[in-house]
């Protein structure tokens, strides 16, 4: 959403606060996914680069539906996939042992491609993320019980995907409309009832 709004040098600046707090409120060996476009590549690559201890791979979201392009319709998204400090990752892949077989390219519908509840799901959040892509992607390096956090909450696509695969969840938007959106979207699919258990003055 910034990167439209800024210059390139701003929108490094962005990043570098924004991974940056997320990178230091996370515990050391925490996998971070990044998910951005292929036009930013350069400064997420700068960033996280100084940000992460490592980067563990760069993996391809593959959607069904292409978007708008000059020469090429864009059809995929990149997704980072770095390492908070020095202490190892937990991989809940490690070449199928776990009963999960997983390559770097991710197949899953573009939402706006499918008819009924899902389509609705646009109408949400212009950008949103298969549920079952971000779960899978949780699955890949946490157990259950762990905690996942998500700095952009949109519409609460992660928020969805933690509760599905049984992981706490901590999330933040600067827009309430949004952190509204997410809640009515949990409360929906779970049936419970969001508790305020403060607010800001
Ligand atoms: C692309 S959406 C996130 C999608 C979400 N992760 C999902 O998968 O459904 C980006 C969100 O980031 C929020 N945002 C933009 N700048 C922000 C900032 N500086 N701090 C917190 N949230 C911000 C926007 O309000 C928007 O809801």
């Amino acid at each position: 959403m910034a990167s439209g709004e800024m210059s390139e040098s701003e929108f490094r600046t962005f990043l570098a606060d924004t991974l940056g707090a997320a990178a230091r409120c996370s515990r050391n060996g925490a996998v971070h996914f990044v998910c951005m476009d292929w036009r930013h590549m350069d400064s997420v690559s700068a960033v996280g680069s100084a940000a992460y201890g490592e980067l563990l791979n760069l993996c391809i979201w593959n959607k069904s539906n292409a978007g708008m392009g000059s020469l090429y319709r864009s059809k995929h998204e990149l997704v980072f996939v770095y390492r908070v400090g020095t202490a190892p990752h937990l991989n809940m892949v490690e070449l199928g042992k776990h009963g999960r077989n997983r390559t770097n390219v991710w197949d899953y519908a573009s939402v706006n491609s499918m008819r009924g509840s899902r389509r609705e799901d646009l109408a949400l959040h212009p950008t949103v993320k298969p549920t079952g892509l971000v779960a899978d992607a949780i699955q890949d390096v946490t157990r259950r019980g762990d905690l996942v956090l998500d700095l952009f909450l949109g519409s609460g696509t992660t928020l969805m995907a933690a509760e599905r695969t049984g992981r706490r969840f901590r999330g933040l938007d600067i827009d309430s409309a949004y952190v509204d959106v997410a809640i009515e979207r949990w409360s929906a699919r779970t049936g419970l009832e969001p508790r305020l258990e403060g607010a800001a003055s």
